[in-house]
């Protein structure tokens, strides 16, 4: 076989599954909101940093503006239906912690909650932005993270446009 040129469409369904995270900001009244983010990475060590790549025209983007903070929860399995709706739905338009029955626990260090039914989560305050291409690059510092040993099955995306459930351990579950 061998490598081929692909279209951009092909090549983002056979480089998947990518990690599916949310990231939970709070509005101008305080309301809080999540969001479905693929592009996030951790960039450093030391201090710890994370990226996020969030378009300009995302109520989240508003959020963050205005506040700059958020956590970054990993939504396990059980949260997959929340955790779609707040891929596809905007905090503009609808409630989504009370649509997707989402229910917050008080961070530490921010005002954003973190997520109940997280397998992970960081508490993250924006250090600073940078604009790329059509979405806008936050750097944020790492200032608590947080675990749940009984749940550890989080989300994957295939192409945007469905969820995967894998474990650090490598256990997997396509039809979720
Ligand atoms: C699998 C998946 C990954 C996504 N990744 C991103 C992303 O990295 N950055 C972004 O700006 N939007 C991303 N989105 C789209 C937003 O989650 C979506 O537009 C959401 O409704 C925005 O919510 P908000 O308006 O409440 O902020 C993604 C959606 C899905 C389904």
């Amino acid at each position: 076989m061998g490598l081929k040129e692909i279209s951009w469409d092909q090549a983002l369904e056979w480089a998947s599954p990518f990690p599916y995270v949310l990231v939970v900001s709070l509005d101008q009244g305080g309301r809080p909101n999540a969001m479905g983010v693929g592009w996030w990475s951790i960039v450093s060590w030391e201090p710890r940093l994370l990226a996020i790549s969030v378009a300009p025209e995302r109520y989240t983007y508003e959020c963050l503006k205005a506040r700059g903070e958020f956590t970054l929860c990993f939504p396990s399995k059980d949260l997959k239906e929340a955790a779609w709706l707040c891929g596809t739905r905007s905090g503009r338009k609808v409630d989504k912690f009370a649509l997707g029955k989402l229910k917050g626990i008080p961070s530490r260090f921010v005002r954003p909650p973190l997520l109940e039914g997280s397998t992970v989560a960081f508490e993250c305050r924006i250090k600073e932005e940078m604009e790329a291409g059509d979405h806008v690059l936050f750097l944020a510092e790492i200032l608590a993270t947080y675990g749940d040993e009984g749940r550890l099955l989080h989300l994957y995306s295939i192409h945007y446009r469905k969820l995967v459930a894998i474990d650090c351990k490598g256990t997997y579950k396509f039809d979720l």
